[in-house]
Order: C-alpha cells, then structure tokens, then sequence
C-alpha cells in the first residue's frame, strides 16, 4: 500500500524555520477589499473566510497597509491603528482556534516613488514597516510577509529601469528591502519573517524581466541570506502552466525554506515539492473558491472556479459562500 504522502508530498509536515505546518499547502496572499469601513478595519466576515481556510499549512493574509500613506487602493484593511490591531486579533484567535496558523502580509502600496521619495521619506516609511510588524504581533499573528511583488514601492526600488536614485538607496538597489526586513524582524526577535518577491513580474513594460533584472534578484536572494527571513515566497514565470526552472533558480541560491507560487495545481504543485525545488506551494485563485483545498487534495475531489466579478467587491457573495466539498 503507498502512504497518502507518497502520493501528495503536499500532505506532509514540513517546518519553515520556526513555521511548523502541518502540510504544505499554503493559502497565498489575496485582496479581496472586504473592508468597506471608515477605520478600514476586518470584519467579522473576515474572521469567517479565513477561519474557514485554516486547515492550510499556513494563511498569509491579503496585503494589509503599514501606514495611512501606504494606501493604494479601497476598502483594504490596514494594522497601523489601535482599532485594526483589536479586530485583526478577532481574526486570528479563530483561525487559532480551529487550529491554524496566519502571517501577515505587510504592505506598502501607496503613491511615493523612489524619485519622489527624500531620505525622510525612506527613514519613515521604514519606521512605519516596523511599527505594522510590531501590531501584528500584537494582533496574535504567528509572523509578517514582507510584500515585495508586482510594481509597488519595494519592487519598484529594487528595479533598475524604475529606481534612478544617486544615493545609497539606488547605487544598492536591495538596502531598503533588506533595511525592512531588519526593521520588522525586530519585534519578531529576528524570526517569522517571510518576504514574498516576484522576480519575472511583466505586467508593465518597465518591469519586464529581463536578464539584467533577473540577476539582480539573484544578488538580493544571496543577499537575504544574511538577513532575518523564516522563508523566500516566490512567484515564477508566468508561462500558462507553472515554470519549475523559474523558481528552481532561486532555490539555488536561498538557503532557507521557500514556498513557490503561480499557476499551481494539485499535481504540478506535489511534483515541485516532490523534486526539491520547493518547501511548500502556495495557491490564491484556488484557495478563493475551495474552503477545504486541502481536504480536496487529500480526497482527489475536483476543484471549484471562482467568480472573478467577486474577487475585489461584494460582502458575503463570492467570499465566504463557497461550500466544503461533500
Ligand atoms: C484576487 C487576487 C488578489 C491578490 N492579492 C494579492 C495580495 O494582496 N498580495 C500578493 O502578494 N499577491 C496577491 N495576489 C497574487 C496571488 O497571491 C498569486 O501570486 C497569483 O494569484 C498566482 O497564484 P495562483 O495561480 O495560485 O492564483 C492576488 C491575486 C488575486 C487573484
């Protein structure tokens, strides 16, 4: 007979660092913008939609605000107030006590640029990364995601063709990646810090990956090795079917765990963990419409599709009504 781990090395334990999942199904970072409140602050469907994902390996939350500047979208929900830390903590003792574990993802997401930005600016922005991460912890979080994916302000510093800067923010492109990554493992004791980057992001020309881009990034991954991080989350290649090279690259060079992203399934995401190149996978269209993703994999059921109108609105429709598989 073969054990259900051969079949889904998915299935299996896996520690990242101080993370002890108890599978390696991770639920990715996904906006849903459910806040659709003044003090942009969860609510008690939040609790809901996530409580019902706690049997993943390990939640990241949807990108939340650091700061009242870092804002870049509606209805979003922040951690930098007393009132967002006190609704985030109802959030995160139900997962705990449907036995789950959930990280923050931390998020700057708001309009400065690194041309706009004085080193005030820089030295603030990082107080406030410092200051999100310390809520969460507060808020009973077992740990923080850096967000440093797509074309927002980390991604947008540690790009050439987009960070010109003459200072030492831009003749070392990585410093205020790494300087964050400092800041929030502090209240962390130097531990449970995730960062979440996105190497081959093409979504606009000037971030195309190109191959100067690319080895770039493999200089801040051996970099981050010198820094505080629990795990490497990596989106890969956007290719239509997941690009195991892609994220294979980066493996290499990142001594740590790392959670690959982009284009899984159950199949291709038991074969990258099965061949080493990954830790754990992470999954975010699934997880919006399959509660019980892991059950999923673990009976074979089929997956269901979302509906994409609901994604970024809507209150309980397309949140937190898609049934368990029966
Ligand atoms: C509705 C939606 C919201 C997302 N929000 C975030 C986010 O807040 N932070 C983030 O890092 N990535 C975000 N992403 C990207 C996903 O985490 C993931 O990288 C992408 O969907 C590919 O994974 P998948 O193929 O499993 O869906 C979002 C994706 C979707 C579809």
């Amino acid at each position: 007979m073969t054990d259900i781990t051969t079949r889904h090395a998915l299935l299996e334990p896996v520690d990242l660092r101080d993370f002890h999942l108890p599978n390696r199904v991770v639920m990715a970072p996904i906006t849903r913008a459910r806040a659709a409140n003044d003090l942009l602050v969860p609510t008690e469907l939040h609790a809901a939609y996530y409580g019902q994902r706690a049997s993943a390996g390990l939640i990241v939350t949807e990108g939340t605000w650091i700061s009242e500047r870092s804002i870049g979208f509606v209805d979003v929900p922040g951690i930098y107030r007393a009132e967002q830390v006190t609704a985030w903590r109802r959030v995160t003792d139900v997962v705990h006590a449907l036995g789950g574990r959930i990280v923050q993802q931390l998020w700057h997401g708001g309009p400065e640029t690194p041309a706009g930005m004085s080193a005030a600016d820089i030295k603030a922005t990082i107080a406030d990364f410092a200051a999100a991460a310390e809520n969460a912890r507060r808020a009973g979080f077992d740990g923080v995601e850096v967000h440093a994916v797509g074309q927002f302000l980390l991604p947008q510093f540690l790009n050439a063709k987009v960070n010109r800067r003459t200072d030492g923010y831009g003749s070392a492109r990585g410093k205020l990646l790494y300087e964050v990554v400092d800041a929030v493992a502090e209240p962390w004791d130097g531990r449970r810090v995730g960062v979440r980057l996105s190497p081959y992001w093409s979504t606009t020309e000037n971030f195309a990956p190109d191959e100067e881009t690319l080895t770039a990034y493999d200089e801040y991954v051996t970099t981050l090795n010198d820094h505080p991080v629990a795990y490497l989350h990596l989106r890969g290649r956007e290719t239509g079917s997941p690009d195991f090279a892609s994220i294979d690259r980066y493996r290499r060079q990142f001594d740590g765990p790392l959670i690959a992203n982009l284009g899984f399934d159950r199949e291709s995401a038991n074969a990258v963990v099965a061949a080493g190149i990954a830790d754990a996978v992470s999954f975010a269209t699934h997880y919006i419409a399959n509660p019980d993703l892991v059950a999923r994999f673990a009976l074979d059921r089929e997956l269901a599709s979302g509906d994409p109108a609901t994604y970024y609105r809507g209150g309980a429709g397309g949140y937190v009504d898609y049934p368990e598989s029966r």
